[in-house]
């Protein structure tokens, strides 16, 4: 069994007796367990749903904000509950909650963090009340050339901040008051601080860059626009310079 690894006996006895569900959890599951965990004060719609979480629009006290909860179970294969895999998404909040946490701090444009609870966390909601901020990649851009430039100093800041998004894409950019916002830093690395070999690191992150500068010039390309990676990966590596980490 794949999680022979991390399940400890009770939790298989849960799975042998069906005392774990794996069915989703209903909005009204979520709802109530937002609210017990004293993230917000009412629930409402879902903003967007990926692979791994959900992201609500929230109200704490008379704030809007937006709470994203990874889902707890996530089904590998069909078939019964030994063919089950349990993740452990606390840590995934974690870790994405963190690198907010340190763009925020570090001035990139990033939304504002609030506080973690287990498999979920707040942050600061980008759009009205009626209107979320838009993908980038649904968005209608009022001057694509300023835009586009603001996107590469976004990316350069994140990386002033110590982080290179691994998955950029204009999925993972909103457009909120003619700015580009970055989320879904799930998957960032940090390049200040090392824990592999530094070489390691950054060969991952520009590996990634080159990716995300690719997808992100799909996009731009409705404009006859387009980034170039090398002005993109000479002005990150000028800011990871800094931390002398190379
Ligand atoms: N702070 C926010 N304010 C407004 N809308 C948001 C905010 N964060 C996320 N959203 C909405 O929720 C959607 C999903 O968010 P996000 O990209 O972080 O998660 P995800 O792609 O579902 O995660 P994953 O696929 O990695 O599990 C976004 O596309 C966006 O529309
Ligand atoms: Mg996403």
């Amino acid at each position: 069994m794949p999680n022979d690894g991390y399940l400890d006996a009770s939790v298989h006895w849960k799975v042998r007796s069906g005392r774990i569900s794996f069915a989703e959890p209903t909005h009204a599951d979520v709802a109530q367990a937002i609210l017990d965990a004293g993230l917000a004060t009412e629930v409402g719609r879902r903003l967007g749903s990926g692979k791994e979480a959900d992201v609500y629009l929230c109200r704490d006290g008379g704030q809007l904000i937006a709470v994203k909860v990874y889902r707890q179970y996530r089904t590998a294969h069909r078939g019964g509950p030994r063919s089950v895999k349990l993740e452990p998404m606390g840590q995934r909040a974690s870790r994405e909650f963190e690198l907010l946490c340190y763009g925020w701090q570090g001035g990139a444009h990033v939304p504002k963090p609030g506080r973690r609870i287990e498999n979920m966390f707040s942050m600061q909601y980008l759009g009205a009340l009626d209107e979320p901020a838009p993908m980038l990649q649904h968005a209608v851009l009022s001057d694509p050339p300023g835009f586009l430039e603001r996107t590469v100093a976004g990316i350069e800041g994140l990386a002033e901040s110590g982080l290179v998004h691994t998955d950029l894409s204009p999925f993972n950019i909103l457009v909120h008051d003619d700015e580009p916002w970055f989320i879904d830093l799930a998957a960032g690395l940090r390049v200040d601080r090392l824990g592999s070999p530094a070489w390691v690191r950054l060969q991952e992150a520009m590996r990634s860059l080159e990716h995300g500068v690719r997808a992100l010039n799909r996009y731009f390309q409705r404009y006859g626009l387009e980034m170039t990676l090398e002005d993109v990966t000479a002005r990150v590596r000028r800011q990871i310079e800094r931390f002398r980490v190379t």
